[in-house]
């Protein structure tokens, strides 16, 4: 069975609580469970974490074992080389998520230190862009 690993970073662990006009109002972890009815044939690993240092050691733990990585870094996307280095170094190939389109936000969000080591990016899709990285990554990886 694929595994894959869903990161997410700062804050999101607010989902559903946090600026829901821009975030919506679900929680993560209640979307987690329609995920895995979504996907019964791949094992979803799931890890939140408003600290980087335990996000890059998440990625080193996983990253060379599993299929795949769905990350949405939070705010750590536009500020952190570290994050985009563990990406580069392990094996798993990454898909980069967020929820609200970054691009459409303030200047400071339109830069991603991640983008560039990650196969691809599912941008202000709401929650549904992280069905679709695992989607991607079910049938590409
Ligand atoms: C976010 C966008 C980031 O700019 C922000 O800091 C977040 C969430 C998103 O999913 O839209 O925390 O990654």
């Amino acid at each position: 069975m694929k595994q894959i690993l869903i990161i997410n970073g700062p804050n999101l662990n607010l989902l559903g609580k946090r600026e829901p006009t821009i975030y919506g109002n679900r929680s993560f972890v209640e979307y987690l469970e329609t995920l895995e009815a979504k996907f019964p044939d791949v094992q979803l690993r799931y890890f939140q974490s408003n600290h980087e240092g335990e996000l890059i050691d998440k990625i080193h733990e996983l990253g060379f074992d599993i299929d795949g990585i769905v990350i949405n870094a939070g705010a750590y996307t536009h500020t952190s080389i570290a994050i985009a280095d563990a990406l580069s170094a392990v094996t798993a190939p990454a898909i980069e998520v967020h929820i609200s389109n970054v691009h459409a936000r303030e200047s400071f969000r339109h830069h991603s230190y991640l983008s560039a080591k990650c196969k691809g990016i599912v941008v202000g899709l709401g929650l549904m862009g992280y069905e679709m990285a695992v989607r991607y990554l079910m049938d590409n990886e």
